[in-house]
């Protein structure tokens, strides 16, 4: 199962790859909802199903088209299971499995949490075992690695995601969605000891992010004249990524891994990516900037590390499966 075909659609994002030996990507397409979703200020799951039924065969064709291959040269097709939108993991697994039994290829289904942690595998050598700080807009969470198959959550948010967190105080802050990139971009000319934003008091390797959202909106509240969302944004930014950082690095620490792996959304984040390269005495890897949010080349990546494969009559699930 060396050339995969890989299908992503479990939220926003429609996209589609071809990945060889889960490093090498020979086509990769991903087509943005952002735009349409703007305007209702986050996702909305039907019209996001909708989208993805609309551009999915196109994207198919295009990238086989870029790889200049033909469907029979494919060794398997993989596409996400969840956890996301029902709605759109069902347009995505609709379109595996009718690629799958008229190309006569094996389906590999694939698990969105684990595809972020495998796009570190794409253009690298890297391997297990590693400590993965999964920072999504909907998980948080410290994984200990010890192999591609076998790992175990250490921590996680008792409450919102990183990325939620970023996604709800740029609203509040009346910067639009998604927030990350924005309250990132902004938070570079401000000063991130301006407002001394609590961490979240938990635990571990547990983390709280609900208590800092309300602290940003009490701080808002009480600001007379025009906000001075630039020291807000680095304020609320240094919070995050301060805890982020503490945390991961002492679990790996504690693990003994020879390093550390930045997966999901937020892993594009400027400041978390510095801090963790200031404070790890261990590499710290992240993928590159494109490969960060949702895309296809982690979930061909993911069926060759650590797929499932699966017969037509499986299904999606929305929530996080236990994990081992
Ligand atoms: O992994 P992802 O594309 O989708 C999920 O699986 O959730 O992550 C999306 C999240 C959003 O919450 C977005 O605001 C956040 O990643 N994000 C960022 C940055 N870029 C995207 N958060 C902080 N800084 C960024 N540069
Ligand atoms: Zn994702």
């Amino acid at each position: 199962m060396r050339l995969v075909l890989g299908i992503e659609t479990s939220c926003d994002e429609t996209a589609v790859a071809l990945v060889e030996g889960g490093r090498r990507i020979l086509a990769a397409k991903v087509v943005s909802q952002i735009d349409i979703h703007r305007k209702f200020g986050g996702v909305v799951p039907e019209v996001a199903a909708r989208q993805h039924l609309e551009t999915l065969n196109y994207l198919i064709e295009d990238v086989l088209k870029e790889a200049d291959l033909e469907i029979t040269a494919v060794d398997a097709i993989a596409c996400t299971q969840g956890p996301g939108l029902i709605g759109t993991l069902l347009t995505g697994l609709s379109a595996a499995k009718v690629l799958a039994w008229a190309a006569d290829k094996p389906l590999i289904l694939v698990d969105h949490l684990m595809a972020h942690v495998c796009a570190n595998f794409i253009n690298t050598e890297l391997q297990p075992p590693f400590i993965a700080l999964l920072v999504s807009g909907g998980h948080t969470q410290i994984i200990h690695f010890s192999s591609y198959q076998q790992y175990d959550l250490l921590g996680e948010t008792l409450d919102d995601a990183a990325g939620e967190a970023y996604d709800k105080v740029a609203r509040l802050l009346g910067l639009g969605y998604p927030g990350g990139p924005v309250i990132d971009r902004l938070a570079a000319s401000g000063n991130p000891l301006a407002f001394p934003f609590p961490e979240g008091n938990v635990a571990g390797y547990g983390f709280s992010f609900s208590g800092l959202k309300t602290a940003v909106l009490r701080c808002v509240e009480k600001l007379a004249g025009p906000l001075p969302i630039e020291d807000l944004c680095a304020s609320f930014q240094e919070a995050v990524s301060r805890v982020l950082a503490r945390k991961t690095v002492a679990a790996a620490l504690e693990t003994k891994v020879p390093c550390i792996v930045l997966a999901g959304g937020v892993a594009a984040n400027s400041a978390l990516r510095r801090k963790l390269a200031e404070q790890s005495p261990i590499p710290v890897y992240y993928p590159e900037m494109a490969l960060c949010t949702d895309n296809a080349a982690m979930v061909a990546g993911a069926a060759f590390f650590c797929g499932k494969e699966a017969d037509l009559a499986a299904s999606v699930y929305s929530r996080q499966k236990k994990r081992r």
